[in-house]
């Protein structure tokens, strides 16, 4: 079967590849991304795609996963909390650029996608992912399918609210569950010990020297072993349980896949969130539990994703609605 181009649009880099039917990366490419919601962003997506297609059929398709709110005919980034993009008519302003057809969806439906297609959830048709990397993103994959809403945005699970006013979201709200369970959460959590002159405060900022401690600074001390860098990851791997047990009572998954930057963290995050989850489940006991997987196919997921969602896309069947 034909191959497909993949492209990754985060806040710092464009990723994208040519993938093939079997979710394997053939080629690929990654630049800076230039301010979003400049003109310079979409020349760059549409040069990355005119490389890769170099040599493909003229029909060869593009899918782009993008960190926000895509609208259900997959051509608009109506909103994205971490990014600039309002109502962002994404599709058009690539297959401007490259004459090709392209769709758009959320880089987390990209990513459980391609988990289902061909990582840690193949054989499982009913599972919800969670990417947790500056925000959280999220997607519900219901008997095989991408389930999207009436409006093309369920699963924002990272602005479901935990804490009633608690700390404040970039979506504008308080409380959200990405404040405290996502990569922005131990980014929080180095800054306070920082702050508040903690020993782990200390080993932080000598372990970061000479840039600022961030998320991946924790991670790096949990890894080696530092008994309070493995407290604020287990922490924050509760909080993913809590939202996970919702998920549970809500959607019945029989697995949750836990992929983006955070985790790889591994058990050292999944652990305390199984955990949270046997705890508090409603129904516990007496039900099967899903299952609590790290994410398979790492950095790529987005890319691999996008490009199959493009690549097995049938005509859109016109709602009577
Ligand atoms: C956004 C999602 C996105 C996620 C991960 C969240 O803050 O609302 O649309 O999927 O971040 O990038
Ligand atoms: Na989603
Ligand atoms: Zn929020």
């Amino acid at each position: 079967a034909r191959p497909a181009i993949g492209v990754d649009v985060g806040g710092t880099r464009v990723k994208a590849g040519v993938v093939d039917a079997d979710g394997r990366v053939v080629e690929r490419t990654e630049v800076d991304t230039p301010p979003l919601g400049t003109p310079e962003v979409l020349d760059v997506i549409g040069e990355v795609v005119e490389t890769l297609a170099a040599g493909l059929p003229r029909s060869t398709r593009v899918g782009i996963g993008a960190a926000g709110f895509v609208d259900a005919t997959r051509s608009t980034v109506l909103f994205a909390p971490h990014l600039p993009w309002r109502h962002e008519p994404l599709r058009d302003a690539v297959t401007r650029r490259t004459g090709r057809r392209v769709l758009v969806d959320n880089d987390a439906n990209c990513a459980a996608w391609a988990e289902w297609r061909f990582g840690a959830a193949q054989n499982e048709p009913d599972l919800v992912c969670l990417t947790l990397g500056t925000g959280i993103g999220g997607a519900i994959v219901v008997d095989g399918r991408l389930h999207r809403g009436r409006w093309g945005v369920a699963g924002e699970f990272g602005h479901m609210q935990v804490v009633p006013d608690g700390r404040p979201c970039e979506c504008g709200n308080r409380g959200c569950l990405e404040q405290y369970a996502s990569g922005n959460a131990l980014a929080y959590a180095a800054r306070r010990a920082v702050a508040d002159d903690l020993p782990l405060g200390r080993r932080l900022v000598e372990a970061a020297a000479p840039a600022a401690p961030g998320g991946a600074t924790v991670g790096r001390l949990a890894a080696e072993g530092d008994a309070d860098a493995v407290e604020v990851l287990a922490e924050v791997g509760r909080w993913l349980g809590v939202g996970l047990a919702s998920l549970a009572a809500a959607l019945d998954p029989g697995v949750f896949v836990v992929g983006g930057g955070v985790s790889v963290a591994g058990d050292l995050l999944l652990e305390p969130a199984r955990e949270t989850l046997r705890r508090t489940l409603t129904g516990r006991g007496y039900r099967p539990d899903a299952r609590v997987v790290r994410a398979h196919l790492g950095n790529d997921a987005g890319l691999v994703g996008a490009a199959d969602l493009a690549r097995t896309r049938r005509r859109p069947v016109r709602s009577r609605r």
